[in-house]
């Protein structure tokens, strides 16, 4: 087994030493290996999404080490672990520039982890591999790569961030209810897309999601946290056996 993510006794305490003091992730160990693709459940204020911003580095735990492919990143920053990291938020309005082009947006994200500067010189060159890699994609992003971000919608702005997170391949994916601000058809679009670039991609993923129906079909493994301690762990044939109920079992307190 090649493991991707090593979490290490992870704790997260937040306004330590007032009255408001509030553990919120409490020593979570958590390997994943290559090619899970995990989702992750959890009642509202469980930890779920200060889990994921403690791997991208948007936050730093209390206690604890993080590792990916043997790397120890603790002390990073977000900016440095972006280069292994690729997100996609619940906001549609995360992760794109609103006054640039999807082209252009695209090319960022190829350039993703590089020193960057804004030098958007090729683009033209790009154009014709921006337009296949968007041809089978939903929400008729294809038709809408010379469109700037901030007119677009807001399925076609995730379809986009989704692209973004993964042009360039990425060592671990978050994805933080990326479909939860979509109509029905466009999540289930969106999230039948995810399923198939991580399967093919053979991604390292961590999916947040709500929807028990979502949770049970995607991916190889389930992990449950509730009040920031991970109750429950599932993979493979175990995960396939699991149901709704055994779910909302884990949900109470
Ligand atoms: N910087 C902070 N200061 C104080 N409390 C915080 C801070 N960040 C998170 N919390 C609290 O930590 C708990 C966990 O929050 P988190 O956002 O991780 O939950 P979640 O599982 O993602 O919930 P949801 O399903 O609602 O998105 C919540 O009670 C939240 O209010
Ligand atoms: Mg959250």
């Amino acid at each position: 087994m090649n493991t991707i993510l090593d979490l290490q006794n992870i704790s997260t305490t937040v306004n330590a030493g007032t009255n408001e003091e509030k553990k919120i992730l409490k020593n979570i160990n958590l390997k994943l290996e290559d090619g899970d693709f995990v989702t992750l459940l959890g009642t509202n204020g469980a930890g779920k999404s200060t889990l994921l911003n403690i791997i991208n580095g948007s936050l730093f735990p209390t206690t604890g080490k993080i590792f990916l492919k043997k790397r120890n990143l603790t002390n990073d920053s977000e900016v440095k672990r972006a280069k292994y990291i690729a997100q996609v938020f619940q906001d549609p309005k995360m992760g794109t520039a609103p006054r640039m082009t999807v082209a252009e947006n695209l090319l960022l994200a190829t350039k993703r982890g590089h020193h960057r500067g804004l030098h958007l010189r090729g683009l033209d060159k790009h154009l014709d591999d921006f337009k296949k890699e968007t041809s089978q994609l939903p929400n008729g992003l294809n038709e809408r790569l010379n469109t700037f971000v901030g007119n677009l919608s807001g399925g076609q702005r995730q379809t986009l961030s989704f692209l973004m997170a993964t042009i360039k391949r990425p060592d671990l994916l978050l994805l933080d209810e990326h479909t939860a601000a979509l109509d029905p058809n466009t999540s289930r679009e969106l999230l039948e897309l995810t399923d198939k670039v991580v399967r093919e991609e053979h991604l390292t993923c961590i999916m947040i999601t709500h929807q028990l129906k979502d949770a049970i079909k995607y991916g190889n493994r389930t992990i449950i946290l509730n009040s920031g301690e991970i109750v429950l762990d599932v993979k493979g044939k175990d995960k396939k056996k699991l149901t709704e109920e055994d779910i909302l079992q884990y949900f109470a307190d």
